[in-house]
């Protein structure tokens, strides 16, 4: 299905996403620009520190990309070859990343209020896993218990900064690892437009991610490597602009619960409207909708065409995973996966970003409701 048309220079264009920068990530930025401190440094080890702590974790492994992150978690666990599940309602990344660590996806469908991993169904395929990924999907956590699993969970974090599970402990700080992204859609994002961060309570884990995502550099004699390894850094600009992000955090998550009030008020009663189930504590990534499975007036790609003429950008929800050509071969016999078909052809997001104001939103919302 085509991607409906934008036209980007409107000046009443409303993008899905958009990275939040001030004179206060461009000053930290130049700051180690001046001192020519470009690769891996302090402030890579300042925002490493930080983000852990406000996840509730005590250490943090950065590196290039959320992907990395999963794959580095991944191999750090000592996974390869093994069977690691994770949901069809997934972004690629995901698979690909457990792939890449030398593992077999296995795919596990969605409960259907938020679209997040049914975990009766992973239960029900445990024995032949390794391993689980989680995706906590549009910032609501998945509500799991470590000690109730008897492998790893993996969590993936990468929508869902700063949120908190129902009884207050922060997403990221459950499973094994968590892994973030700081692609620039992102709620904090870094100089580079890209980045990630496994946080984890465990500080051999940690270690371990640090020396993969280096080339496995041994103490002792410099140029010795004793294992295959990568070059996943993240560098000094990246983590002198995250680490401005984070002293603005406050208002920016504030910012973004307002917008997200707004949106509620706005789209109250438009009877053709479905919410995602998002408990208290779920991070205000993007704003998820669906249709209500009652309507059979229009589909998603009417509604985001609609948008697209009034300059507003969306996009749909994940297409699932086993829909994905180069992984159908990933699917067990006699799967099925319909709650994430059904997801995917009703739901799509509206824009939310920390620049996005409330007359915008009510700008989306009337636009919605003259459908
Ligand atoms: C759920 C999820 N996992 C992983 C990733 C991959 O992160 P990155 O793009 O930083 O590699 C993303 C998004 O970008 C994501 O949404």
């Amino acid at each position: 299905m085509a991607e409906p048309c934008f036209n980007r220079s409107r000046t009443d264009f409303i993008p899905v996403a958009r990275p939040s920068v001030t004179a206060a990530e461009v000053s930290a930025v130049v700051g180690a620009m001046r001192d020519v401190q470009l690769s891996q440094g302090p402030r890579v080890a300042e925002f490493e520190s930080r983000f852990a702590a406000m996840h509730g974790c005590a250490h943090g492994a950065s590196c290039n990309s959320g992907t990395s992150a999963l794959q580095l978690a991944i191999e750090a666990l000592g996974l390869r070859g093994k069977r690691i599940a994770c949901p069809a309602m997934a972004m690629v990344a995901v698979p690909n990343a457990i792939i890449s660590a030398g593992c077999t996806p296995v795919f596990v469908d969605s409960e259907p209020a938020s679209g997040n991993v049914d975990l009766s169904q992973l239960d029900s395929i445990s024995d032949s896993l390794a391993a689980a990924i989680v995706i906590h999907l549009y910032g609501v956590p998945v509500e799991f218990r470590a000690s109730d699993w008897k492998f790893p969970i993996l969590e993936d974090a990468a929508e869902s900064h700063f949120g908190s599970f129902a009884n207050g402990d922060q997403i990221g700080s459950r499973g094994a690892a968590a892994c973030f992204s700081f692609f620039a859609n992102k709620i904090i994002t870094t100089a580079a437009g890209e980045g990630g961060i496994v946080t984890t309570n465990d500080q051999a884990l940690a270690e371990r991610v640090k020396l993969l995502r280096a080339h496995a550099f041994t103490a002792g004699e410099h140029f010795h490597h004793t294992e295959h390894a990568h070059g996943m850094r993240m560098g000094e600009l990246a983590g002198a602009f995250g680490c401005a992000q984070l002293d603005r955090i406050m208002p920016m998550l504030l910012h973004r619960a307002r917008l997200v009030k707004a949106y509620h008020h706005g789209l109250v009663g438009i009877e053709w409207l479905d919410h995602q189930c998002r408990p208290m504590g779920s991070a205000n990534w993007v704003m998820p909708l669906m249709l209500a499975n009652t309507n059979e007036r229009f589909n998603v790609q009417f509604v985001r065409e609609y948008l697209a003429a009034a300059g507003i950008e969306t996009r749909r929800w994940f297409k699932p995973m086993h829909m994905q050509p180069h992984l159908e071969q990933f699917v067990l016999p006699g799967q099925e996966f319909d709650v994430a078909e059904d997801l995917w052809e009703r739901g799509f997001y509206l824009p939310l970003f920390h620049d996005l104001e409330v007359a915008d939103v009510e700008r989306i919302c009337a636009t919605l409701r003259s459908i």
